[in-house]
């Protein structure tokens, strides 16, 4: 399973890609709001700052409701830095953001169906040609249900009938999240940069740092 990092920070963006495991951002309008920067000037940002990841996702904004708006709002954001190829566009789990995926796929843009919050949603997207799909877990488990099984079930689904799509599991909150959505296969997991921080910790390695600093004071005295 890959990482891409869930934010519009470029701080913590430029954090997760320096220690080599980053290979793509995700992006979503509320993401942006809260840097308080300009949407397409930050997507530069980010896709110059992370030159060697696979994908970017910028999201169109939630005033573009039909089709034809988001294929605009697209067109002028794959412009976005010499159309890089790397810039993916998110559009939402709608009838037209399926309209719209399947009309940027088909003129070779990577694309990203978000909010997705059942299989047969997944399936859909998957069948617009959708690069990646975002089926969101954290979301599904603030309203008591179970998020994890969501990524469970795409997976299984797009297994049996081998389907394309990358599985990107979103509105991943803690590491017990990222290691359960591994296992169930998802490809890539997109979380916030703290839970890279956490998932790289653990109290006995720690002791054992501070163990070998210990012994290694006392030889060295
Ligand atoms: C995914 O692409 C979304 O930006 C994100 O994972 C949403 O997470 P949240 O439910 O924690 O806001």
């Amino acid at each position: 399973m890959k990482f891409f990092v869930d934010t519009a920070n470029l701080e913590d963006i430029k954090k997760a890609y320096k220690i080599g495991v980053l290979s793509g951002v995700t992006t979503n309008p509320s993401l942006v709001v809260k840097e308080g920067v300009s949407f397409e000037k930050r997507i530069e940002e980010i896709l110059q700052a992370v030159p060697e990841v696979e994908s970017v996702s910028a999201e169109v904004t939630p005033d573009a409701i039909t089709a034809e708006e988001m294929i605009a709002q697209a067109e002028e954001l794959i412009k976005i830095n010499n159309n890089d190829k790397n810039i993916t566009i998110k559009l939402p789990m709608t009838l037209p953001g399926l309209e719209a995926c399947r009309y940027l796929t088909k003129k070779g843009v990577k694309t990203n169906v978000t909010l997705i919050f059942t299989p047969n949603q997944a399936l859909l997207a998957a069948r617009a040609g959708a690069t990646y799909v975002s089926p969101f877990l954290g979301r599904l488990d603030d309203i008591s249900e179970d998020g994890v099984q969501l990524i469970v079930r795409v997976a299984e689904l797009f297994r049996i009938h081998n389907l394309d799509s990358q599985i990107i599991a979103a509105s991943v909150r803690h590491p017990d999240h990222v290691t359960r959505v591994a296992m169930a296969g998802a490809h890539i997991a997109t979380v916030p940069f703290s839970v890279i921080e956490q998932i790289s910790k653990h109290p006995l390695t720690d002791q054992g740092l501070e163990k070998f600093a210990n012994d290694w004071k006392k030889a060295v005295q």
